[in-house]
């Protein structure tokens, strides 16, 4: 199995978010390699978090790459506006969308990663075809639209399907997870070939957060 260095991307739907720039500064100085801004829109998941406005105004605040998630249906109409807005990777839903091939086209189009996330019901298999043309696949290791849920065991052989198919085609695809991550599923998830973890109460609610991504990685 291709090994890959492990990164950890806090998702800052977990933070104080009346003080997001120190939360963000927090995230900093933890060694964390990406901040994770889970975008819902009330119908693909059943909660609304913030968007564009939010991301423009974090983003004048760190250097730390930004790992959009966008739970929102029809995705494409807002992609490009994401990209704009300071975007670095932005992963959509598969099955928010009827249109996978266009969505990866505007993530390139406007100089962004491009990820697709599969929600814990959704077999590995339906992004095989697909897997050739983006950058990151997203297992959802929770059912998505809250922060702070356990994490479900029946995603792992999904993680494992995926990094196989990847090493066969022989592509070197980052697999995130998110949804309970905490020192005690990172293991398992690392093991079958995740390499990005996503991680939000984990870290948020850790007495010493550089010491919970030192263990996360
Ligand atoms: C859930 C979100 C996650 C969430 C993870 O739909 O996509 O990013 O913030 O939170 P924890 O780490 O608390 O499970
Ligand atoms: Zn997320």
């Amino acid at each position: 199995m291709t090994k890959k260095s492990i990164k950890v991307s806090a998702s800052i739907l977990g933070c104080d978010l009346g003080n997001i720039e120190s939360e963000i500064k927090r995230i900093e100085k933890a060694g964390a390699d990406f901040v994770h801004f889970d975008v819902m829109d009330g119908v693909f998941v059943d909660n609304i978090s913030f968007g564009l406005p939010v991301l423009k105004s974090a983003k004048t605040k760190t250097d730390l790459s930004f790992d959009v998630h966008l739970m929102i249906t029809e995705p494409e109409r807002y992609i490009a506006e994401f990209a704009r807005a300071g975007a670095d990777i932005i992963t959509f839903h598969f099955e928010a969308t009827k249109d996978i091939k266009k969505c990866i086209e505007i993530c390139k189009k406007n100089g962004c990663k491009a990820g697709i996330s599969i929600k814990p019901n959704t077999p590995a298999s339906e992004i095989f075809p697909y897997l050739g043309e983006i950058d990151m696949v997203l297992v959802m290791t929770v059912e998505p639209g809250f922060g702070g849920q356990g994490f479900l065991y029946f995603t792992l052989e999904k993680i494992e399907q995926i990094r196989k198919r990847a090493d066969e085609l022989g592509l070197d695809v980052d697999i995130q997870v998110d949804g309970g991550i905490t020192d005690k599923t990172c293991k398992e998830v690392k093991e079958r070939g995740a390499n990005i973890l996503v991680a939000g109460t984990y870290l948020f609610k850790a007495d010493n957060m550089t010491k919970a991504v030192e263990l996360l990685k």
